[in-house]
């Protein structure tokens, strides 16, 4: 036991010396400028109050699902929610998955086959690129957003080809071009494959994402949606035809071998759909204002991203420098993180902005301050 320990800590201080050690912490700081809870859905009192509410309406409460959905799991209610989805995703089918880590993995892990290629943005999340480390496929990066550097690797794929791409880049804030690479997928006969974690809730009617935002949602094969960020609560789902969600029910493992969500989680994902379809525009207009404003503070300073995303970013090139910088924004009372290398790209070092509906204008105005102090090329 004692050797086991010495082995672990040998590489617990191999990491700290790297200075790249992870820890867990509460928040650093009272301003948020870093969850995920975009349009303020988590700390949403009414949204709140709704799914207690709609808890003690369950007929036959459950306080765990009992089991696998393929055993014990299922319900009545979580099927009720999947059509529900459905229709807000303009799908076939929605198949709801503990996380997005879990869609993910099951998506790439069990629909490209042996012979088959993967055609990734190379700033796909981790959990996209686990679930291709479990499949049989082949899988290449392209350059991001590289739609040149894409066709050149489609004229060489073989087997079936799948492009996968994310709606909104989690940690550039960019998006993806999404209509002309569907021309080009179709053009080479490839299948996208979309994760739409960052654009759910915050894009499309009702929180619907991009692809239903610009009415292209029928071109892509698969269609991956989180609930753990703008829709303020846990969860995912899968949308796409009634054979996509069949084959992921048989073939995907994160799924199958897993016990299925409670009905309090169903509950919230009901509830906050149900939020979205009422309050969902002007959320997403106040978060569009909010943006637009940090936009128009920043918009003189080159290491700042000022893109028209809920995510921005700050380029301060250095694991060190980063981290000096995120010290002193702490100090300020800005709740931010430095995103360190290898999450990133060396040189590509950077302080990750979430700006949300509920930061102010006197906060958005010191962050703005922050940005400007500190030398923007280097220690
Ligand atoms: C692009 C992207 N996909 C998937 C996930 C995973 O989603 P979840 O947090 O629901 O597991 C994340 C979360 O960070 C993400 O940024």
């Amino acid at each position: 036991m004692k050797d086991f320990d010495a082995v672990l800590r040998n590489r617990l201080v191999v990491r700290e010396e790297a200075g790249l050690l992870r820890a867990l912490r509460q928040a650093v700081a009272p301003i948020d400028f870093t969850s995920n809870d975009y349009i303020g859905l988590a700390r949403s009192p009414a949204l709140f109050a709704a799914i207690e509410q709609k808890l003690n309406q369950i007929p036959s409460p459950l306080n765990g699902a009992t089991g696998s959905r393929l055993l014990s799991g299922n319900a009545p209610y979580t099927e009720a929610v999947e059509a529900t989805l459905a229709r807000i995703f303009f799908g076939d089918a929605a198949l709801i998955f503990q996380s997005g880590y879990a869609a993910n993995v099951s998506v790439l892990s069990a629909m490209p086959q042996r012979g088959d290629t993967i055609l990734c943005d190379e700033l796909v999340h981790a959990s996209i690129k686990d679930g291709m480390r479990l499949s049989l496929a082949k899988h290449h990066n392209f350059r991001h957003n590289d739609l040149q550097d894409l066709e050149e690797r489609l004229q060489r794929a073989t087997g079936q080809v799948f492009i996968v791409v994310e709606s909104i880049y989690s940690m550039d804030g960019d998006t993806c071009p999404l209509e002309p690479l569907v021309a080009l997928a179709e053009r080479y006969g490839a299948f996208i494959i979309l994760d739409e974690a960052h654009s759910t809730g915050v894009m499309g009617e009702g929180g619907s994402g991009l692809a239903v935002a610009l009415g292209m949602h029928d071109k892509i094969a698969v269609r991956i949606y989180t609930f753990g960020k703008a829709m303020g609560i846990h969860g995912a789902c899968v949308v796409g035809t009634h054979s996509v969600v069949e084959y992921l029910v048989n073939f995907a493992r994160p799924f199958i071998y897993t016990t299925a969500l409670p009905p309090h989680s169903i509950a919230a994902i009901d509830c906050a759909f149900a939020y979205m379809q009422e309050h969902g525009a002007p959320l997403q207009q106040a978060l569009r204002d909010t943006i637009g404003y940090f936009v128009q503070q920043v918009q003189d300073l080159p290491h700042v991203s000022g893109n028209n995303s809920a995510i921005q970013t700050a380029l301060y090139p250095g694991n060190a420098y980063v981290r000096q910088v995120a010290r002193e924004w702490q100090a300020a009372g800005l709740d931010v993180r430095p995103i360190l290398s290898p999450t990133v790209p060396a040189g590509a070092e950077r302080m990750r902005i979430c700006l949300h509906t509920f930061n102010t204008r006197e906060e958005i105005d010191l962050l703005a301050r922050c940005l400007r102090v500190l030398p923007a090329a280097g220690p």
